[in-house]
């Protein structure tokens, strides 16, 4: 699937090393830790991010990794770029959800075949990986529960998706789903979109990018931890062949605003959209959960759909 990039052989026990450690560090229960990522919109039942957020420090603690669910390879690592890669945009907080009988399942027999951990160590072979060297591949980052990603993967079995999120239940749903409607063309990564981009991912080895309603952060002192910013740009740049489509979508008008502005400044991307302005909603992109949620709070959604020049 991958060839070795960087590796080092006593990584893996090293990584070991910090499970081990980080379960000793264990305290809090599962599905205590708030966060400010989300905006009140998104209630967490799905064991996501919802929160109203009280003005607590949480957010900008460093992240509690989470204990080893599975063996080493047999399923998603609890952090599995360890701590080798600090300097970054922290778009997500660490959560601790819990994994249905069916997610667990799905993970113990599926993560072999379709998952992968984003430890930042290697360059993904996405030829390798879907099985197809000549499949466009299109990259969705933060996929929650992954029900739009299974839908838009059914509706387009050409096009191989590349998912990537932290969330441990979602990976699960996702593969399950996958599984279910008997789908070939997704494969799950486990970790930070951030360092697939920078560490895993080929220059032009890309199609697309998906950014389906991202964590809004909306307190003025956590807007650097959103994701879409100019340096997240400048590192999809590298991946996106020219042509490729990013497509963004929000429920958050001041977010969607800080998207339009940092796409239509950054030199490597150019609006679809003749007016510059937000695009119609593409028929094709299903209504997510996240989505779904925003506008049972009367939230205006809004799309962007840009290309890479
Ligand atoms: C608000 S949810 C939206 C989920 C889904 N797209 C939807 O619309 O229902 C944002 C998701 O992005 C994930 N996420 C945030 N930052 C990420 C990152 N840097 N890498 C991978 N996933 C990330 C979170 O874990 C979460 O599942």
């Amino acid at each position: 699937m991958s060839e070795s990039k960087n590796f080092s052989p006593n990584d893996g026990l090293a990584r070991e090393d910090l499970a081990r450690r980080d379960l000793d560090h264990e305290a809090a229960p599962a599905d205590t830790t708030p966060t400010d990522a989300t905006h009140g919109a998104h209630d967490g039942s799905d064991g996501s991010q919802g929160s109203q957020g009280s003005d607590s420090s949480h957010a900008e603690r460093e992240p509690r990794p989470m204990a080893r669910m599975f063996p080493p390879g047999a399923g998603p690592s609890p952090d599995p770029a360890g701590s080798h890669h600090e300097r970054r945009i922290r778009s997500f907080q660490p959560r601790r959800s819990r994994v249905t009988k069916g997610q667990r399942t799905a993970l113990e027999q599926l993560w072999p075949r379709w998952g992968f951990d984003v430890d930042g160590m290697r360059q993904l072979d996405l030829g390798k990986l879907f099985g197809d060297p000549d499949l466009p591949i299109v990259l969705e980052i933060g996929f929650g529960m992954g029900e739009a990603t299974t839908e838009m993967a059914a509706a387009d079995p050409a096009t191989g998706i590349l998912a990537v999120d932290v969330h441990t239940p979602g990976q699960g749903n996702l593969l399950r789903l996958a599984d279910e409607q008997g789908l070939d063309n997704v494969r799950v990564g486990n970790g930070d979109a951030i360092i697939l981009l920078r560490e895993m991912l080929a220059q032009d080895s890309l199609s697309g990018l998906r950014i389906y309603f991202p964590d809004p952060w909306p307190k003025a002192r956590h807007h650097k931890r959103r994701l879409v910013q100019p340096e997240f740009l400048d590192l999809a740049a590298g991946p996106l062949r020219p042509g490729a489509l990013v497509h963004c979508a929000t429920d958050w008008e001041e977010y969607a605003e800080q998207m339009l502005d940092v796409l239509s400044a950054h030199p490597e991307y150019e609006n679809t959209r003749p007016d510059g302005g937000y695009a119609p909603r593409p028929a094709h992109r299903p209504l997510t959960r996240f989505e779904g949620q925003g506008l049972t709070k009367g939230h205006a959604v809004r799309d962007l759909v840009f290309r890479r020049r």
